[in-house]
């Protein structure tokens, strides 16, 4: 794992940062790698939403990215909580994207064992692998140290032979990557912005912490790991 810390002055640079990464690496992938498609797993809550709305102004190869989650709120696609209702509003609608490279987690079995069984399924079926390879996997972070929905203490982050689970925000389930999939990816990209998640990114970046009370600190691809803070956030650690 090769680990990249970048503190930005503020949300609206941490975005344009992050778009000039994401952007290299798509061509790299096309120009260089002369891969047949780019796979990109989406982070939800607020924090990316400028960074989709970014995307949206780009004129890339759409027909050649893959657009996944890593993780969902288990509501349906219109709720006001839905990552996927939020990507597509932000960036995917506006977009000459063909739907069958949009790969949502669905929500509509009434069972999150049974969804995430079945993004499971879908994953090994459109990599053709049993461990698919991500390209690309955006992560944002929770005060808590949470990421994707892999919360604190819980037993999602013990499920080492799953690609996908049920993760559990108190009482409520929802759909997660889990670790080891997350950890096999070619690049891992967090975006943390605010003064609020400075206390669990000290736990993070400490030489020691209890991992299980901060999950994202289990996050450590084979790959390249890039931490893309706003000063708000980052103010007390050292760009590396
Ligand atoms: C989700 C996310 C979650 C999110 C963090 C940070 O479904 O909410 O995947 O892991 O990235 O909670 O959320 P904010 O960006 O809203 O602070």
């Amino acid at each position: 794992m090769t680990r990249f810390l970048e503190i930005l002055p503020d949300s609206h640079q941490l975005v344009e940062r992050a778009l000039s990464l994401i952007l290299a690496q798509i061509r790299e992938s096309f120009q260089v790698k002369h891969q047949p498609f780019f796979s990109i797993v989406l982070a939800g809550g607020n924090t990316p939403k400028p960074l989709y709305e970014a995307l949206a102004r780009e004129n890339l190869p759409w027909e050649k990215i893959h657009i996944f989650w890593g993780d969902e709120r288990y509501v349906p696609k219109n709720h006001p909580e839905s990552n996927q209702g939020m990507a597509r509003s932000a960036w995917l609608d506006h977009i000459a994207i063909p739907e069958s490279n949009i790969h949502p987690m669905s929500t509509d079995s009434n069972n999150p064992a049974l969804d995430a069984q079945k993004y499971e399924a879908e994953l090994k079926e459109f990599f053709q692998l049993d461990w698919p390879i991500l390209d690309l996997v955006l992560l944002g972070m929770g005060d808590d140290g949470h990421t994707a929905s892999l919360f604190p203490r819980t037993e999602a982050l013990k499920v080492t032979d799953r690609l996908v689970t049920v993760g559990l925000k108190g009482q409520e389930p929802r759909i997660t990557l889990t670790l080891p999939l997350i950890n096999q990816s070619k690049c891992v990209m967090f975006l943390v912005t605010g003064e609020n998640k400075q206390p669990a990114l000290s736990q993070i970046f400490a030489v020691e912490a209890d991992e299980q009370n901060y999950p994202a600190r289990l996050i450590q691809p084979k790959g390249e790991l890039w931490w893309l803070l706003d000063y708000p956030a980052g103010q007390k650690l050292k760009e590396r």
